[in-house]
């Protein structure tokens, strides 16, 4: 399978850089329309292959779209990333522009392809792809409920002082800093309920932590991060082409599931080779159910922008 990135900024190139250390593909195409960008970080990244012992080819292409003709999966990434202080909403005008066309671009030579979408507002720019690509909804997917998942868990197992791997914990809704449901009520340590070990204080302020995860490492790099978007694409991006059907958190079209209807939002979803293949039910109590709601009448006003 080929697959493409586009955007060779951090995110971009993270992604395309966890993706050939996994080997999902023969070959990825890293695209930007930086002249030269592209080309200079796949030639660095391919030439890990040796040190690393990978056999995917990565190749660059300024603004080319010829190259990435048959991906099987595209992720988008494209657009201004945050800056200190600023939200993902603020950057709607600039990247719904972008991605639009990105995905215009993409879709001419991968009609097949499954999009995954990064930039942010990401919630905003996966109903925008949905709404302008006419593409089937499964195969069209928002990551951002992965990355914050992995926040949660980071902090939870940094509160209980254990291995983030002992930890499952999900984040549902918008990827906002005040849409997003960290559910700490169904978080578990190997199956013990995280309350077991930790008090309602230090819970809820994992959840606050979590929330602002992307803004506290934007503010302490400059900008927005890339290690953990990076793998979080791949991990999604595995389960797609080894048809894994892991259950991801994931921004995707709901029609009537957990009380809401054309809106995309992040729910969990068995991801597999056709895209988002099954929205799970998760039973949310009534305040979750609430906050689910609270968080779907935020992005859609964010989505009224476009
Ligand atoms: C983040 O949360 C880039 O939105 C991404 O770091």
């Amino acid at each position: 399978m080929k697959i493409t990135v586009v955007g060779a900024g951090a995110v971009g190139a993270t992604c395309a850089d966890n993706i050939i250390r996994r080997e999902l593909a023969e070959e990825v195409v890293l695209l930007d329309i930086k002249e030269g960008l592209s080309e200079g970080k796949a030639l660095d990244m391919f030439q890990t292959a040796t040190l690393c012992g990978f056999d995917t080819k990565i190749t660059g292409s300024t603004n080319d779209y010829s190259k990435t003709a048959g991906s099987g999966v595209v992720v988008i990434t494209s657009g201004i990333p945050r800056k200190p202080g600023m939200t993902r909403e603020e950057l709607i005008g600039t990247n719904a522009n972008i991605v639009k066309g990105v995905t215009e671009n993409i879709l001419q030579h991968s009609p097949d392809a499954i999009i995954i979408i990064v930039s942010n507002p990401m919630d905003t720019m996966t109903q925008l792809t949905l709404q302008t690509s006419g593409l089937p909804k499964n195969r069209i997917i928002g990551m951002g409920g992965i990355l914050d998942s992995a926040r949660f868990k980071t902090y939870l197992s940094l509160a209980m002082d254990c291995p983030p791997n002992d930890i499952h914990g999900t984040v549902i809704g918008g990827h906002g800093d005040t849409t997003m449901i960290p559910l700490t009520r169904l978080a578990t340590r190997n199956g013990v309920p995280v309350s077991q070990f930790l008090d309602e204080a230090t819970l809820q302020k994992v959840a606050a932590d979590t929330m602002v995860g992307g803004a506290t490492l934007t503010k302490l790099i400059g900008t927005s991060a890339w290690y953990a978007p990076g793998a979080a694409v791949a991990e999604l991006v595995e389960s797609i082409v080894r048809d894994q059907k892991h259950i991801f958190p994931c921004c995707v079209a709901l029609n009537g599931e957990y009380g809401q209807s054309d809106i995309c939002l992040g729910v969990p979803v068995v991801i597999g080779k056709n895209g988002w293949e099954e929205i799970i039910d998760y039973k949310l109590n009534e305040e979750e159910q609430a906050a689910f709601a609270k968080s779907a009448d935020a992005v859609r006003s964010m989505n009224s922008v476009l």
